[in-house]
């Protein structure tokens, strides 16, 4: 006999079209849980929007969206709409802040005011980690931030904990690690992967910035996913958790490996490097294991391998140009 529509939990996903908000908005969909997404597509793409979830279209800063939540009581929200870019944050922190901050405040107003259940947080470990603590980082080694979008990250778990001590709200923060797999946008600068794959697939130039040692801790979309998922349904994952595999993974390294995959002969450029880029980071995740269990299970060359599949099977490789040929990494 099916259920009413009613008896499942619902979930507000604001940036579910994007990258890794579509995958959560799959795995819940996939956990029995009634799903509206709101995104103004800025990043995101429609056809990423699984078709039993609710879509509307919407801005963060939009005043209708905590008013949706105020009105439609969820049971929890998951924020993952974010301006994305560190570059564009240092260019203009105003407008980074509108979205990442004030915008993320209201809707943890309105989550408080609606008492959702569960209030989860897209927060940065990545971010928030460098060599200068140790590696691989707890949540207590706290990098200083370095562009207005960590500020931004980190002020949100500051306001979460405000929320959380004055208002009751159920806040947590998941710091991911270097998130990779389908439906990454190449265009963007976050992932180095989705712009290697891309550029290989379509045989263009690669060019691998600065010495190519600096390292990153690339966890697999759906590991977090999964771990979101892990966190919705603990109560006791309450406040700021690590979430990445603890291991480290040169750009050189990444290179030779999608390189192989991808039957790619060129050489590598050399590109500049980045210098307001960390040299190395990675997390250490046992606090989030010790209370949800959760594990990152897909290995990384199994990973690489499924993100390469799926871009080969999205792809119409004829006639495209070559569009990525230097971006940071
Ligand atoms: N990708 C990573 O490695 C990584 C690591 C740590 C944290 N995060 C965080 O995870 C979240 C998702 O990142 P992603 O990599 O999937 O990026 P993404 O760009 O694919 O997803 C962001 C989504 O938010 C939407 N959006 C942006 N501004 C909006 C606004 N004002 N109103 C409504 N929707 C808006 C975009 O259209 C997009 O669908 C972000 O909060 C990001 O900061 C990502």
């Amino acid at each position: 006999m099916s259920q009413s529509k009613q008896s499942h939990p619902h979930a507000l996903v604001t940036g579910g079209a994007g990258f890794i908000g579509s995958h959560v908005v799959d795995a819940l969909i996939g956990a029995g849980w009634r799903v509206t997404v709101i995104d103004d597509l800025s990043s995101g793409k429609r056809q990423n929007i699984h078709p039993a979830a609710t879509f509307l279209k919407m801005d963060v800063r939009d005043q209708r969206a905590s008013q949706w939540i105020i009105k439609q009581k969820p049971d929890a929200v998951l924020h993952f709409a974010a301006q994305i870019s560190v570059t564009r944050s240092i260019k203009d922190p105003v407008a980074d802040a509108e979205t990442n901050i004030r915008a993320s405040i209201w809707l943890m107003d309105a989550a408080a005011k609606a008492h959702v259940k569960r209030f989860i947080f897209a927060g940065t470990g990545g971010a928030l980690c460098d060599e200068t603590v140790p590696l691989p980082a707890k949540e207590h080694h706290v990098a200083d931030p370095m562009s207005p979008y960590a500020i931004a990250k980190r002020a949100i778990e500051l306001y979460g904990d405000f929320y959380r001590r004055e208002y009751s709200l159920p806040f947590t923060s998941l710091r991911f690690a270097n998130v990779y797999g389908p439906r990454q946008n190449a265009l963007g600068e976050a992932g180095v992967i989705a712009i290697f794959v891309q550029a290989m697939l379509t045989n263009c130039p690669v060019a691998v910035n600065g010495t190519g040692k600096q390292t990153r801790d690339y966890v697999y979309v759906a590991d977090v996913a999964d771990a979101v998922m892990h966190a919705l349904s603990n109560d006791m994952a309450m406040g700021v958790f690590h979430v990445g595999t603890g291991k480290e993974t040169s750009v050189s390294d990444l290179f030779k490996r999608l390189a192989i995959i991808t039957k790619y002969r060129k050489k590598a450029k050399k590109g500049p490097a980045d210098t307001n880029a960390p040299a190395r980071s990675s997390l250490d995740a046992s606090l989030f294991t010790s209370i949800t269990g959760w594990r990152p299970r897909t290995k990384l060359a199994d990973g690489l391998k499924l993100t390469v599949l799926e871009a080969q099977a999205q792809q119409k490789m004829k006639n495209r140009i070559c569009i990525y040929p230097f971006k940071k990494n």
